[in-house]
């Protein structure tokens, strides 16, 4: 057994519960429903399976999950903006469990969106995939940010860049900054029991961000469209782990 198998074993259980939270409000999101609702599902959620809702108190952010509506890049807060057709909206839900952190988020469509959002949201999450499979110890996180970075920029998309993921634990962001861009062979190398997010925030137009008058919601500057999704993942022995998975087999839009 080695040094980090039980904290392996609670960001399992974290992790279980936050992408189980997603998989719930998945039917939850369409037409007619207030962010404010998908809110309070979370919570009661998290709440009744054992958990707790980071985001809630975190740095005075009151609500319990994010929802990052079509231009708004990330910390979108829940409130009675209620769900168009056309809409694509980013839920990222973290939960507590036995003070462990699990941390993830996916897009979700409102009705019919159209292709070029499809396109950008299928990009944003293949660009984070890309990168989870390349994990193992030795590999260096500069490699990471590279392989997003070069996937989506092909494309003609932009990566964010006032915003990263994170080291996780038993702390909810914690060393090593992931960045979503970077070069090959350069930064931290990776060692067994690491853990920590990748999350990508992907914009149809520039990378730059502006910071909305209610200190949270960061939309892109341009007013373009921005997608992201986020696993906790652990580095292990000789590849990784992602702890954040569906237990349906949710991946990215359409879920069926
Ligand atoms: N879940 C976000 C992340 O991926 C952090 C949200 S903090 C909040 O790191 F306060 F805005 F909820
Ligand atoms: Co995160
Ligand atoms: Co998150």
């Amino acid at each position: 057994m080695s040094s980090y198998t039980e904290k392996f074993e609670k960001m399992r259980v974290a992790g279980k519960l936050a992408a189980q939270t997603l998989d719930m409000l998945t039917d939850n999101v369409k037409e007619g429903v207030s962010t404010d609702q998908i809110d309070k599902l979370g919570y009661e959620f998290i709440r009744d399976n054992g958990g707790y809702s980071a985001p809630q108190f975190y740095r005075g952010f009151k609500k319990s999950l994010c929802t990052s509506l079509n231009h708004v890049v990330c910390h979108g807060i829940p409130g009675d903006r209620v769900l168009r057709d056309g809409d694509a909206i980013n839920i990222d839900v973290t939960a507590i469990v036995d003070h462990h952190y699990g941390d993830t988020s996916r897009m979700f469509c409102v009705g019919e969106t159209s292709i070029k959002v499809n396109n950008l949201i299928d990009a944003t999450y293949n660009s984070m995939m890309s990168a989870i499979k390349i994990l193992k110890p030795g590999l260096k996180l500069g490699d990471v940010g590279y392989t997003i970075q070069s996937y989506v920029e092909e494309k003609g998309y932009s990566v964010v860049r006032d915003f990263c993921g994170h080291g996780i634990s038993t702390i909810f962001h914690e060393p090593p900054n992931v960045l979503h861009y970077g070069s090959k062979n350069s930064g931290m190398e990776l060692r067994p029991g690491m853990t920590f997010t990748i999350e990508p925030m992907i914009n149809s137009g520039k990378f730059q961000t502006k910071m909305l008058n209610d200190g949270w919601t960061a939309v892109t500057k341009d007013k373009s469209l921005s997608a992201q999704f986020e696993h906790t993942v652990g580095i292990s022995e000789n590849g990784y782990e992602i702890f954040t998975e569906s237990a349906k087999g949710y991946t990215k839009p359409p879920y069926k």
